[in-house]
């Protein structure tokens, strides 16, 4: 026998044994997943069936994650699917957090009820850490208040500024005086910025100039309108003035933003980080300006600050704090706005009966609020509003559970977060009907019921029921209706594609478009007959 044949005997022993080994340590790492497959979906949830039940995964700790941010919405009609569409509250996992979704109107009404078990508190702060607020001043927002100045604003609950800023956000914001004059300022404000000489000056929108007749993006002319005029109208003319490019920063920023609430890490999120941080700091200056040469802004801005100061809080995080304002309230009309354009444009009958009502609205007064209120009458318009509301926003509601309670007949365990997904409700088939998935701009005309039904819920709802609710729909229907009354406007490509809504990327509040989407509009000055 020689060497040689020995080594080579050797040598096939060494691999067989190899394989083996490499093949039982393979079973034993299939078989411990199967345990722990079974034990994690089947066993725990048959022990303990009063839990709500937790969407299975493969990965231990990473869970949902990789499926959850490629495709948020995507993930949960999956887990609402998995379990039969029952809509009871279910887990998701994700980096080893667990996430109980609701999709269930009556489930959802009881989380607005359950304030001391679902708390919000930890999301505002963490808004605000996310927002680049030092340790310090949110430390201070959570603070029980001190001794009061006449300056400040009635807190009988002797609440810590982060609790008293909603009271102070509903009576700038809710129906009263308050409301009255800011609406007046951002209604005028828009009144002034849509004519035919504006429109001229505005060379972003622009694609191509003419004396009669324009090409124009009707992304850039909304977001232009819309930005500028309530920048002004909440902040005064200071803000703008320090900074001529925030409303390009801000638009990033607002864009990617989605980056910050799921804590998605540099170098992924570097852009939206540095966009973050000009905004922030036009903000702190503004704050660090002297308060005569910023005394436009209306009421609850200065509210606001004069409580921050009261609490020690300096202006770069005061600054840090009213961005996070700015974005909620700048966040979502004028997508709303553009949406109610693209579909009206897109139908030919629904754009001369839009037409008509608008131009009729608006002929019979020059006061913008007094436009509005006739505008409001318009149960075509008010339609479209609401489909609008209905289709494109994918808002959610985020609450933290304190105290293990219970939803929907299942158990929530304390330390989780849980969220309201709204569009699981807004395209319930079973509510809207079976063409929930599309745009049907009489839906809520032909139905008077649906508006008040609780899985029409765009605007959130319980402590955090969006408070702009009154002023987002006047400032909208404001600018769809003079872009109507004022403009021939017409789709520039009549066959050519409608933008489509972005519904993979994880969003807050009324979807964008797809990046790269517009609708290019001729536009000309309305003739009138
Ligand atoms: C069509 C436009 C709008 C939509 C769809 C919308 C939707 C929402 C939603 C879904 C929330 C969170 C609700 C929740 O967490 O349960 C919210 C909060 C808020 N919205 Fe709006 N909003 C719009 C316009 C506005 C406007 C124009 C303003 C200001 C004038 C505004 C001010 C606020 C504020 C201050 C909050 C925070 C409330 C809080 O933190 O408790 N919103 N909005
Ligand atoms: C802010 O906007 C301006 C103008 O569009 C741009 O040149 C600049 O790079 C932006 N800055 C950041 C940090 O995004
Ligand atoms: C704002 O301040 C200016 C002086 O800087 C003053 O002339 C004006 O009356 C003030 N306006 C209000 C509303 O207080």
């Amino acid at each position: 026998m020689s060497a040689a044949y020995l080594g080579r005997v050797y040598a096939t022993w060494c691999n067989a044994s190899a394989s083996l080994t490499a093949y039982y340590l393979g079973a034993f790492c299939l078989s411990a997943l199967v345990i722990w497959r079974f034990w994690r979906f089947t066993l725990q949830p048959a022990l303990s069936p009063h839990y709500a039940r937790r969407l299975p995964y493969s990965i231990p700790v990473l869970g949902q994650a990789l499926s959850f941010f490629r495709d948020a919405e995507g993930t949960m009609t999956g887990g609402r699917l998995h379990f039969k569409n029952t809509r009871e509250p279910f887990a998701l996992t994700v980096m080893g957090e667990t996430i109980y979704i609701l999709t269930s109107s009556a489930d959802v009404s009881a989380l607005y009820r359950r304030t001391e078990d679902l708390t919000f508190d930890a999301y505002i702060t963490d808004t605000m850490t996310n927002m680049g607020a030092s340790i310090d001043a949110t430390r201070r927002m959570w603070e029980a208040p001190q001794q009061r100045s006449k300056a400040q604003f009635a807190n009988p609950k002797n609440e810590p500024l982060a609790h008293l800023s909603l009271t102070i956000f509903q009576h700038q914001l809710h129906p009263g005086q308050p409301m009255k004059e800011l609406e007046k300022v951002l209604l005028d404000r828009i009144g002034e910025m849509m004519s035919w000489k504006r429109l001229q000056k505005t060379p972003k929108a622009i694609v191509t100039s003419g004396e009669q007749t324009m090409t124009v993006s009707l992304l850039e002319w909304t977001t232009s309108v819309m930005l500028t005029s309530a920048t002004e109208a909440f902040f005064g003319k200071a803000l703008l003035k320090i900074d001529s490019d925030m409303l390009d920063n801000y638009s990033y920023f607002d864009k990617h933003s989605w980056k910050l609430i799921y804590k998605i890490p540099p170098p992924w999120s570097t852009g939206m980080r540095k966009a973050r941080d000009a905004v922030r700091s036009t903000f702190g200056n503004y704050f660090s300006l002297p308060v005569e040469e910023r005394n436009d802004s209306c009421w609850m801005v200065k509210a606001l600050e004069v409580e921050m100061k009261a609490c020690g809080i300096g202006p770069q995080d005061i600054g840090a704090y009213l961005m996070s304002i700015y974005w909620v309230i700048n966040g979502n009309a004028w997508k709303l706005a553009f949406w109610m354009l693209v579909h009206i444009l897109n139908d030919e009958s629904l754009l001369t009966e839009v037409q008509k009502e608008a131009r009729e609205s608006v002929a019979l007064t020059d006061d913008p609020s007094a436009m509005v209120e006739h505008l409001e009458k318009s149960a075509l318009l008010l339609s479209i509003w609401n489909e609008a509301l209905r289709f494109c926003t994918s808002a959610i509601t985020i609450r933290d559970v304190a105290r293990e309670t219970e939803i929907g007949g299942k158990m929530l365990k304390a330390g989780a977060r849980v969220i309201v997904p709204y569009k699981q409700m807004l395209r319930d088939p079973e509510v809207f009907g079976h063409d929930a998935d599309t745009f049907s701009p009489r839906r809520f005309l032909e139905n008077k019921q649906l508006a008040k039904s609780p899985s029409f819920r765009p605007f959130g709802g319980g402590i955090t029921y969006c408070p702009g609710r009154f002023l987002a729909r006047k400032e909208v229907l404001l600018f769809v209706g003079l872009v109507m009354a004022r403009f021939d406007v017409r789709k520039k490509d009549p066959s050519g594609p409608v933008p489509r809504l972005e519904e993979k990327r994880p969003c807050l509040g009324v979807l964008s478009a797809r990046d790269g989407d517009d609708l290019l509009v001729s536009v000309s000055q309305a003739t009138v007959s």
